[in-house]
């Protein structure tokens, strides 16, 4: 059969990983894909660079944009990173052009991402964002596929790594919070810029597209409520400790109707949990992400939520998907059966 031809913007943790899996894995892929999945292409911003991997069977592109004007390629993957700029515009031409986008850029679908998903549906063409929310984990396949035939109640879990990461290490040792980023940083988890990392705006950025598949909504980034772990000291640890919780940062939206309408609640913030609780267990940049619908009850996924070889496989997941012909509406429904978020109050609601 014919190859799933893909050009590939950037090559930096998860581009390579992605490489890496595509590379080790593909005849397993290609078996499972019903076709072998190609690399035509590549791009990132310095040629010179050692990802180690070898990249000399694939052209370099110097301008990522130039991938939307292939022949030779059916599929873009976008792994650059940025809620704008060269990542936004690539991806509108990519779907403008009638070409499959395939991206774990969860600050562009958050800002973006109605936009984009009514791109490709105008388009007729696939967008797959799998490793934007909670990296290994099929977190948006088990919400908008696994659980599509129940009314969700409540979505919440562990959306970061990085903070997962830092505050599970300052647990185990009482290490300074300014290390342990460092290490998170050296061990690819961490954002370009990390501020979004310990600030809870990656969370918050995940939490709001798994908020619009859950509830049906449009994506409502500006309405989460957020604040990170940046200001959780050692002490604060030890004393969780001693009082019998840990400290994890969580992010959790529900819905649900008062006698002011139907309110769509999205906070993520530190909270105590109790060491007995499952999201108490997750250590290092494990995620974990609850479910809960009305029909099949709590479920509760967990794995890397971060990292290139977990990341990667979430992105090779959705391209094996494209492979086999699978295009579901990227949010679960047509953008225009998305129903607008309720009003972003949900300080007030919680209050009264
Ligand atoms: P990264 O290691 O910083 O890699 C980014 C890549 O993009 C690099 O290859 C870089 O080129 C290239 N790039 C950046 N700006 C560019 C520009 N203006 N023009 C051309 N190329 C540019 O980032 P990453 O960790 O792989 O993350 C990539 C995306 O995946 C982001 O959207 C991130 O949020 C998302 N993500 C990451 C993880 C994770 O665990 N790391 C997990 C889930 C999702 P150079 O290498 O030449 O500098
Ligand atoms: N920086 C992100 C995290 C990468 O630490 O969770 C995965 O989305």
């Amino acid at each position: 059969a014919d190859s799933l031809r893909i050009a590939l913007a950037g090559l930096g943790t998860v581009g390579a990983g992605v490489i890496r899996v595509l590379t080790e894995n593909g005849d397993l892929i290609a078996r499972r894909a019903g076709r072998p999945i190609e690399i035509v292409a590549v791009n990132a911003r310095d040629r010179s660079k050692d990802r180690g991997v070898d990249l000399s069977g694939y052209a370099w592109e110097d301008d990522m944009a130039a991938f939307a004007d292939r022949d030779d390629v059916d599929v873009v993957v976008e792994l650059v990173g940025g809620s704008d700029g060269p990542a936004l515009a690539l991806a509108r031409k990519t779907l403008a052009g009638g070409k499959g986008l395939v991206t774990a850029n969860k600050a562009m679908i958050a800002h973006h991402g109605m936009e984009l998903a009514e791109a490709a549906e105008q388009a007729g063409v696939p967008l797959r964002y799998e490793a934007a929310v909670a990296g290994g984990i099929p977190a948006i396949k088990g919400l908008g596929e696994g659980a599509a035939a129940n009314r969700i109640e409540r979505i919440y879990g562990i959306l970061n790594g990085t903070c997962n990461y830092i505050l599970s290490q300052m647990e185990g040792s009482g290490a300074d919070f300014a290390d342990v980023l460092k290490d998170a940083q050296e061990l690819g988890y961490a954002e370009a810029d990390p501020t979004f990392d310990v600030e809870g705006v990656d969370a918050a950025h995940k939490l709001a597209i798994l908020a619009s598949l859950a509830f049906g909504t449009r994506i409502d980034f500006g309405a989460v409520d957020c604040s990170g772990i940046s200001a959780i000291r050692a002490a604060d640890i030890a004393q969780a400790d001693q009082l019998g919780f840990v400290i994890r940062l969580i992010g959790l939206a529900d819905c649900t109707t008062d006698e002011l309408g139907p309110r769509l609640f999205q906070r993520v913030a530190p909270c105590l949990v109790a060491k007995d609780h499952a999201l108490a267990g997750p250590k290092g940049p494990t995620n974990a992400v609850v479910i809960e619908g009305d029909h099949v009850g709590q479920l509760l996924l967990q794995g890397a939520g971060a990292g290139m070889g977990p990341t990667a496989s979430a992105v090779v997941a959705d391209l094996i998907d494209i492979a086999r012909g699978f295009n579901p509406p990227p949010l679960g429904l047509p953008a225009a059966m998305l129903q607008p978020s309720t009003p972003a109050d949900p300080a007030g609601r919680r209050n009264r």
